[in-house]
């Protein structure tokens, strides 16, 4: 029988226990690092956040990356806007002490990066005002009260605008992950987690129901390959 994808699911992923140790989870950002480069993941996020930029040009920018992980998704953008000569301030949040360890550590060598251990859920409306918030493969980790709860919270925060990229709960993209994870995928944890997130994923018309309680904000909601959803909200800004 086919896995009924009708509703987000609300099992809790392997990780979302943070008793990883900081061994394994180095193997399982490995893991995720490997998918995101191979299927464009990164990119997605990297090309929003530029579009953000160039709609609001400054001399300097402050980012925000919640649910940074390993961060490696700020070494990204870092390598990318020293390449462009663009100035910035590069700022890591996560739950995760481990994974910020490990963040610190792959990051050593980049000045402008910074990581705070901070609960997303637990934002206040003077933490971390900045330009761009960035959240890539964590909005699926949180119910839905909560995340309404934190995108309220991001678009106070970030004065240009706040990027989404996360999974597109599908069929399609659970059973070819299955296969896709046979050959790319080499732990355990990052395999199962992998199922487990994409039915915690998102329909368009989900991200458009959320999108109603930011009626202040401007919204745009595109899918892209391979099974992501890319949404670029920019706040104080009617439809
Ligand atoms: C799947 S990882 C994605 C990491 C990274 N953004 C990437 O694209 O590789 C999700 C991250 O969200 C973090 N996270 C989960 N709940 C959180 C919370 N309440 N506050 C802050 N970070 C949280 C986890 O620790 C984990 O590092």
């Amino acid at each position: 029988m086919l896995i009924d994808l009708s509703k987000r699911s609300e099992q809790a992923e392997l990780m979302d226990d943070f008793r990883d140790t900081k061994q394994n989870l180095r193997l399982v950002f490995a893991d995720i690092n490997r998918v995101n480069t191979i299927l464009g993941g990164s990119s997605i996020t990297i090309n929003a956040v530029v579009e953000l930029m160039q709609s609001q040009p400054k001399d300097m920018y402050t980012i925000v990356d919640m649910g940074c992980g390993d961060g490696y998704m700020l070494r990204r953008l870092s390598a990318y806007c020293k390449k462009q000569n663009i100035e910035v301030r590069l700022v890591g949040i996560d739950l995760n002490a481990q994974a910020l360890q490990l963040a610190k550590e792959f990051s050593s060598n980049y000045d402008n990066i910074e990581f705070h251990h901070q609960d997303i859920l637990a934002l206040k409306s003077t933490d971390f005002n900045c330009d761009i918030i960035m959240n890539t493969l964590t909005m699926h980790h949180f119910l839905d009260l909560d995340v309404i709860t934190f995108l309220r919270k991001f678009n106070q925060l970030a004065s240009i605008g706040v990027v989404i990229n996360d999974l597109h709960r599908s069929r399609w993209a659970y059973y070819l992950f299955k296969v896709f994870s046979l050959i790319f995928i080499k732990t355990k944890t990052a395999k199962i987690d992998g199922l487990i997130s994409i039915s915690k994923g998102f329909t368009k018309s989900d991200l458009i129901q959320y999108s109603k309680s930011l009626p202040n904000s401007k919204h745009h909601i595109e899918w892209k390959w391979a099974f992501r959803y890319i949404w670029i909200m920019k706040p104080n800004q009617l439809n």
